[in-house]
């Protein structure tokens, strides 16, 4: 295969890396919660009943917001069902997934979580069966002084201290008919206003997402969007964005190629984001917010059948769906100037880096990409030119072999790339124009013996990172020798 090269400058740049594009997402579904994050009979818990085992894995991901407690679940939780004495919390029917929800894990719960993991809580409000209110209700308890009502419950259940939540969704896919409350665009725009409005009152200095289009096969796609940001107007700080890919017919090469239907996504949102902006006459634009993402195809079990901790959606993870999440994350750093904030959906058990099967863990293949990119996200993205080996796919057009997105951070590098190839070595030549590359820092990549294969509690190192030394430098530039289906994360030393 011919030699890929990654050209850059310093002065070609993207944007900075929010670091919120490393967030993840905690709901109340199936076992990401109970027997996920908190399980306080397992052997493992710490007295909060905190998995001690996923909460270090947990911290290997470095992620930072972290959105709670839905997706789908939000559009039926009421919030004062979680606060108070445990022993007084009703045990309810849970609606979006079928599920038996005793209320055990609620708000101040996901909170200290938040603080033992250095989160940035990202909470998500009912505008499905709740009321801009409610919404508004427990904007009081989480953000003000203990000198109000909702307030100095919080401070009654011994949080005297404001959580200070600075993000807050309003509300989840409203524009699918799956969700518990869903009405027409024109409609959900209403409430979003009003919600957005009576929470914006209580505390100025929150940030809010609005709901775009859950998917891009909807019928009301980008029409909802436009709908939305035009009646929400300046009130919205984001708009949202949803995307789970899969590969159903088992064509490892076209699925690989769906990174660019992502770009695409990302760069339609923006136009929608513009245009209100523009037709507003307004100052203020909505930045996106990727709030879920990832791979999901191959486990559909959603009905918890009235169950408590049900097993729902436990996908698990191969090869080439970790090449997927890189290229995911690729996306996201090549459009670091519009999108500000993204959450891997989710984090254990359902559709998860994580499982657990009773006091063992298991860290599945799409771990280590995320892990490999996060450790390097500060600093600012860089424009990469590529040029080199393409294929045209079968259903996302023309695509190179080799992905890339690169961050520059000082004086190091950071240069992520993925080979797409399933045969062959992929060499690839890095240069920045106006700097030299001076040595390699450190460099990890993660491959396996075929596109499918994963990680299980019986054989838990198949899928992992190792460290990389296929690498030289010469006269200020980089070469890479990138072995097939891999994801490869360098950082660089710049003189
Ligand atoms: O992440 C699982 C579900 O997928 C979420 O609850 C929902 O928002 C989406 O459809």
């Amino acid at each position: 295969m011919e030699t890929t090269s990654l050209t850059m400058h310093t002065a070609f740049e993207v944007g900075a890396v929010d670091p919120r594009l490393f967030g993840g997402f905690l709901e109340h579904i199936g076992r990401a919660v109970y027997e996920g994050v908190y399980d306080p009979n397992s052997a493992c818990a710490n007295q909060a009943g905190f998995r001690t085992d996923v909460v270090g894995a947990l911290r290997r991901l470095d992620m930072t917001a972290m959105r709670y407690p839905g997706g789908n679940f939000a559009s039926g939780y009421h919030w004062m069902d979680g606060v108070g004495a445990r022993d007084a919390r009703p045990v309810v029917r849970e609606l979006a997934w079928q599920s038996r929800e005793p209320n055990e894990f609620g708000t101040d719960e996901f909170i200290r979580l938040c603080r033992e993991l250095s989160w940035t809580p990202m909470i998500t409000v009912n505008l499905g069966t709740g009321t801009p209110e409610e919404a508004r209700d427990w904007v009081e308890y989480c953000n003000c002084p203990p000198d109000t009502r909702y307030a100095m419950l919080r401070a009654a259940n011994g949080h005297r201290e404001p959580h200070g939540v600075r993000l807050w969704c309003l509300g989840n896919e409203m524009d699918g008919p799956w969700q518990l409350g869903h009405v027409p665009a024109d409609q959900y725009a209403l409430r979003a206003q009003q919600a957005g409005k009576l929470m914006k009152d209580v505390d100025p200095s929150i940030e809010l997402v609005v709901c775009g289009s859950s998917g891009v096969g909807l019928p009301t796609y980008m029409d909802w969007d436009r709908q939305v940001l035009e009646h929400v107007g300046d009130l919205a700080d984001y708009i949202s964005l949803h995307r789970y890919v899969g590969n159903p017919d088992g064509d490892t090469q076209d699925y690989l190629a769906v990174t660019n239907a992502i770009d695409r996504q990302i760069e339609e949102m923006d136009a929608a984001c513009r245009f209100s902006q523009a037709r507003r006459r307004s100052g203020k634009r909505a930045y996106l917010c990727f709030d879920e993402w990832n791979v999901w195809y191959k486990n559909r079990q959603m009905d918890g059948e009235g169950e408590f901790a049900p097993h729902l959606i436990e996908e698990i993870y191969n090869l080439e769906d970790a090449l997927i999440v890189a290229g995911f994350l690729n996306s996201f750093l090549r459009h670091a100037d519009v999108v500000k904030i993204a959450n891997l959906a989710q984090i254990v058990n359902v559709i998860a880096p994580i499982l657990t099967r009773g006091d063992e863990m298991l860290l599945q293949s799409i771990f280590y990409p995320f892990e490999m990119y996060s450790r390097r996200r500060d600093g600012t993205s860089l424009r990469v030119a590529v040029a080199g080996p393409a294929y045209a796919s079968k259903t996302y057009g023309q695509v190179s072999v080799v992905d890339a997105s690169v961050v520059i951070s000082g004086d190091q590098l950071h240069v992520f790339t993925v080979n797409r190839s399933t045969s062959e070595t992929a060499r690839v030549q890095v240069k920045l124009a106006d700097r030299a590359i001076i040595g390699l820092d450190k460099s990890e990549t993660l491959t396996g013996p075929d596109a499918k294969a994963a990680n299980s509690f019986e054989r838990p190192a198949v899928v992992v990172s190792r460290p990389f030394s296929d690498a030289s430098i010469n006269g200020g530039q980089a070469e890479l020798a990138l072995p097939p289906l891999s994801v490869t994360a360098s950082t660089f030393a710049l003189a």
